[in-house]
């Protein structure tokens, strides 16, 4: 018997469930290619950046309406070096446009920023210029001692609103796990208008170097105890809320994609894996997944899906804290 692997995330008809999420490796058109070639059913280009948009003159040639929310005391005074990693605007355009000629599969581009301002509106060019969808990457590490949680959460529902409006494409928002109520924020990144979320981005930790003194940005690629944080949320979200779930941090293995499709993941998304290993390793994460379904009996990922979510419990919380407890008081000491 042949598992049905089809997945439909954000409108589309997707062969398979996973996915190579935004990295360098989808951010130039060999790779793309490669990646396709090993079975992605689908892309997220990496990121374009609010700060990019914002410098770009591109922008203005886009006729955009600059600099609405700024940079507050930084005009550009923190702006890493974006050169190697991508250019700009012209570049990306040039690559999504390569991307969706050549590799014969969605393309869904990213843009990440923090401010509702004017460079939203590139989410318009995107769609103009032909891009199959949009996924929004809210990376903020809330600093403000004067913002509440309540401010937090509403300059995200407000941004998700404002791209939203600009476009008619399917819309997937990216966002980290540190909000209070994390459930309820999940329904209302929906309500604002997102048709999928990403679950989650990951906090870069910086490191303090005791040799120069200085703080040292410190990329350490993750790996599949990652993906724990992933699974609780995929699974008391499953069924609870409208978008559909993309699982990003931790899949490296065949196993992780199993366990987040079980947990309610409607797809999920590779980069440290691919990172590591190169675009095989996302046909082998493919084939895993397949062979799985099979020797346990199911006819597709849809039946899989959610299968060991809390969909069923009344009472999420209840059901963690009964868990938690169980834990401590299990664990019994190795020596
Ligand atoms: C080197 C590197 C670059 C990344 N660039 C982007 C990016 O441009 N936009 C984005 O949304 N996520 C970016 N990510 C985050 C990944 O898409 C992904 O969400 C995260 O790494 C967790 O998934 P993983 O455990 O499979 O690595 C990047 C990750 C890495 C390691």
């Amino acid at each position: 018997m042949t598992v049905d692997m089809s997945t439909r995330y954000l409108g589309f008809e997707l062969k398979s469930p996973v996915l190579p999420s935004a990295s360098p490796l989808t951010g130039d058109i060999d790779h793309i290619l490669a990646l396709v070639e090993a079975g992605a059913p689908a892309i997220v280009l990496p990121s374009l950046f609010e700060e990019q948009i914002e410098h770009d003159a591109m922008a203005v040639h886009f006729g955009l309406e600059l600099g609405a929310d700024g940079f507050g005391e930084a005009p550009g005074g923190y702006l890493p070096s974006l050169d190697s990693y991508n250019t700009g605007p012209e570049d990306y355009l040039e690559l999504m446009r390569r991307a969706r000629a050549e590799a014969g599969v969605p393309v869904i581009a990213s843009l990440n920023g923090v401010s509702s301002g004017g460079w939203t509106l590139y989410a318009r060019v995107l769609e103009d210029n032909g891009v199959d969808a949009l996924e929004l990457n809210i990376y903020k590490v809330a600093a403000d001692v004067e913002m509440s949680s309540a401010d937090v959460e509403l300059s995200y529902l407000h941004l998700v609103e404002t791209v939203r409006d600009a476009v008619e494409l399917p819309l997937a928002v990216k966002v980290g796990p540190y909000f209070s109520s994390m459930a309820s924020m999940a329904r209302r990144l929906g309500e604002a208008g997102a048709d999928g979320l990403v679950l989650f981005n990951r906090f870069y930790q910086p490191d303090i170097d005791l040799e120069t003194l200085g703080v040292a940005p410190n990329l350490r690629l993750s790996t599949s105890d990652e993906l724990r944080l992933v699974l609780r949320w995929m699974a008391i979200l499953h069924g609870r809320i409208e978008p559909d779930l993309a699982a990003s941090t931790g899949v490296h293995e065949w196993d992780d994609a199993a366990k987040a499709i079980l947990a309610g993941a409607t797809v999920v998304m590779m980069a440290s894996g691919l990172l590591k290993h190169g675009p095989h390793r996302l046909s082998e994460v493919q084939k895993g997944l397949e062979s799985w379904l099979t020797d346990n009996d199911y006819a597709s990922v849809a039946q899989a899906r959610g299968s060991l979510s809390q969909s069923s419990v009344p009472d999420p919380s209840a059901f963690e804290r009964s868990n938690y407890m169980k834990t401590l008081t299990s664990y019994a000491p190795s020596w």
